[in-house]
C-alpha cells in the first residue's frame, strides 16, 4: 500500500478564536479529501478545533517529555490528547533555536507523544550556513539519528524536513535538492529502522504555497507538506490540500 499524503499546517503563535472559521470553511470544502489533514494551532484552540469536524485532525506544536508536574508554561502530550489532539510537532527548528532543544530532548518528546497515543511529527533541517558549507545531508542525518527513537514506526511518527533558511522566507530548495534530501532520509531510516522505513511519511516544509505544492508533492519520497504561513487561511491551505489529494 502506498503512503497516504499528509497536508499539515503549523499556525505557530497565530490564531485567536475567530480563526476557527477557517477550519469550518475547510470542513465544508473538503468533506472527504484523498489525503490526511492536520492543523497545529496554539494550545488554546486545540479543544475547540477538535470539536469542529472530521477532516481536520488537530495537533499540538510541542510537548514536554513528562506527563505532568511542576513545569510552568509547558504542556504535556497527555493534556494535548485529552483536549482532542491526535498528533504533536516535536523539534521544530523554532523550538530548537528559541528554546535550545537538543536531539535528545526531541527524542524524549517523541516518546512522550507515543505514550499519550499521539503521532509525533519529528522535525529536522539544516541552517543556511550548513547548506552553504555543503553539510546539509550530514546535519540532517545526525538529527535523524538523534531525534528519531528506536521505536518509531510509520503509524506513530511522521518526519518533516524543513530547511531553516526556507521557513517563512519565500525561498524553496530546488526540486532536485528536495529529492536528494528525501531520498537520503529514506535511506538513512532504512538503516536505523529497517522494518519501518518504507512506511514513514516524509514531509517537506518551508515556504510551501498553493502555487508550488503540487510540484513539491510530486518529488520522490515527499509524502506531503508541513506548512506555516499558507496554512492560516482556508483559501490558501485548501489549495495545498487539493495538491496533496491529487498527488
Ligand atoms: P512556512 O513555515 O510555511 O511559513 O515557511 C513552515 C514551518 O515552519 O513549519
Amino acid at each position: 500500500m502506498g503512503r497516504r499524503k499528509l497536508a499539515a499546517g503549523n499556525w505557530k503563535m497565530n490564531g485567536a478564536k475567530a480563526a476557527l472559521a477557517e477550519i469550518e470553511a475547510l470542513e465544508a470544502a473538503f468533506p472527504a479529501p484523498d489525503c490526511d489533514v492536520l492543523i497545529c494551532p496554539p494550545a488554546t484552540l486545540v479543544s475547540a478545533m477538535a470539536a469542529i469536524g472530521s477532516t481536520v485532525k488537530v495537533g499540538g506544536q510541542d510537548c514536554h517529555a513528562n506527563a505532568s508536574g511542576a513545569h510552568t508554561g509547558d504542556i504535556s502530550a497527555e493534556i494535548l490528547a485529552d483536549a482532542g489532539a491526535t498528533a504533536v510537532l516535536v523539534g521544530h527548528s523554532e523550538r530548537r533555536a528559541d528554546h535550545g532543544e537538543s536531539d535528545a530532548d526531541v527524542n524524549a518528546k517523541a516518546e512522550a507523544a507515543w505514550r499519550a497515543g499521539l503521532i509525533a511529527v519529528i522535525c529536522v533541517g539544516e541552517t543556511e550556513s550548513e547548506r552553504t558549507e555543503g553539510k546539509a545531508l550530514e546535519i540532517v542525518g545526525g538529527q535523524l539519528a538523534g531525534s528519531v527513537p528506536a521505536g518509531a514506526t510509520g503509524a506513530n511518527s511522521v518526519i518533516a524536513y524543513e530547511p531553516v533558511w526556507a521557513i517563512g522566507t519565500g525561498l524553496v530548495p530546488t526540486l532536485e535538492d528536495i529529492a536528494e534530501m528525501h531520498d537520503f532520509m529514506r535511506a538513512e531510516l532504512a538503516k536505523s529502522h529497517p522494518d519501518a522505513a518504507e512506511d514513514f511519511r516524509l514531509l517537506y516544509g518551508g515556504s510551501v504555497k498553493p502555487s508550488n505544492a503540487a510540484e513539491i508533492f510530486a518529488v520522490s519520497n515527499v509524502d506531503g507538506g508541513l506548512v506555516g504561513g499558507a496554512s492560516l487561511k482556508a483559501a490558501d491551505f485548501g489549495g495545498i490540500i487539493k495538491a496533496a489529494s491529487e498527488g
